[in-house]
């Protein structure tokens, strides 16, 4: 988008409310009140409803529902989470484009949004779920300096800034239960899938892939997700403005980040305990190797879930699904 258009576009975005005057935003930007008039109108070819009363100016009423980086931008806070952000209507799944762009030589922070994936992935080779327009379909990709022991680390610290990005924005106290999901009610609401390319012990790039349902309603839901998933929209009885959203989401996960790399996965843990829904609870965990019944006991420095069973032993549980 031309640079006058967004911020003709940001100055409309952050009074929502009022009206701002041609003239005034021509001294805002210093441009002219034609040309103020002239991507008025070409923000109304790209989806915007922008009202017009003579007199006094002009107001934003609505924003095109699908993704667009330059309605991200205007609410993107970060230093280097989501500056370099793609959005694309259709994809098989954003993972993909992710691990095309890392390997093209995208910076850190680089973000991939979909508004509609066809081949969504989820954790232990699952299909996500990921129709038209409802959902944050996005993957965050990051090049950090860190041992591959490390990575489960960024799913834990994932999982802590999407529940405060959510609670900030919607005021919705959601939990984490290990070591992915998001639940309101015991419903899912979001999933994480982090992906590495790494060598040896060195890490080149790390994929984190976040799935949440925001706009969805009952319908969008099939008969088999409908009794064990939800969404935002459902849970807050409004529907939702996906692209600010994002924004706060990113700029939570980046002080988080900046946090973890100042000093280590000591504070995370202690914010994720506080988020945890099953820890202190009896659960069992289905692995591969098979399944475990116990109380939860935490979580250790490398993110993996201590499970003790009624024998006392402690069962180390570094990949699984939960029941409660
Ligand atoms: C899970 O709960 O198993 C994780 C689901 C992760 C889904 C997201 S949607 C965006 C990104 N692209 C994908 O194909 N998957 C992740």
């Amino acid at each position: 988008m031309n640079e006058n258009r967004e911020r003709v576009l940001d100055e409309l975005l952050q009074h929502r409310d009022s009206f701002l005057s041609g003239e005034e935003l021509s001294k805002r930007l210093s441009i002219s009140r034609t040309a103020v008039w002239k991507h008025i109108e070409e923000l109304r070819r790209d989806g915007y409803t922008i009202n017009a009363v003579r007199k006094q100016g002009y107001m934003i009423k609505a924003v095109p529902s699908s993704l667009e980086v330059s309605a991200i931008h205007p609410f993107l806070e970060t230093e280097f989470v989501g500056k370099e952000m793609y959005t694309y209507g259709e994809v098989m799944s954003t993972q993909l484009i992710a691990h095309e762009k890392a390997k093209s030589g995208a910076a850190s922070g680089t973000v991939i949004l979909a508004d509609l994936q066809t081949q969504g992935k989820a954790r232990l080779g699952r299909r996500w779920h990921s129709p038209k327009g409802t959902g944050i379909w996005m993957s965050l990709m990051v090049k950090p300096y860190l041992p591959l022991s490390a990575i489960p680390q960024l799913t834990l610290l994932t999982a802590v800034a999407l529940v405060r990005g959510i609670h900030q924005e919607i005021g919705l106290e959601v939990q984490i239960k290990w070591p992915n999901d998001l639940l309101f009610h015991g419903k899912k609401l979001c999933g994480i899938l982090t992906e590495v390319q790494a060598e040896a012990d060195q890490v080149n790039y790390v994929i984190i892939g976040i799935g949440m349902n925001v706009n969805h309603q009952e319908k969008d839901f099939d008969e088999s997700l409908s009794s064990i998933a939800t969404s935002l929209r459902i849970e807050k009885g409004k529907k939702l403005d996906r692209n600010k959203l994002i924004a706060v989401l990113l700029k939570e996960w980046e002080i988080l980040y900046q946090l973890y790399m100042k000093q280590g996965f000591s504070p995370i843990k202690t914010l994720w305990e506080t988020y945890a829904l099953s820890l202190g609870q009896q659960i069992t965990a289905r692995t591969v190797q098979g399944n475990y019944t116990g109380m939860a006991k935490g979580i250790t420095d490398e993110g993996i879930l201590l499970l003790e069973d009624e024998q006392g032993t402690i069962h180390k549980i570094y990949s699984a699904d939960i029941e409660t």
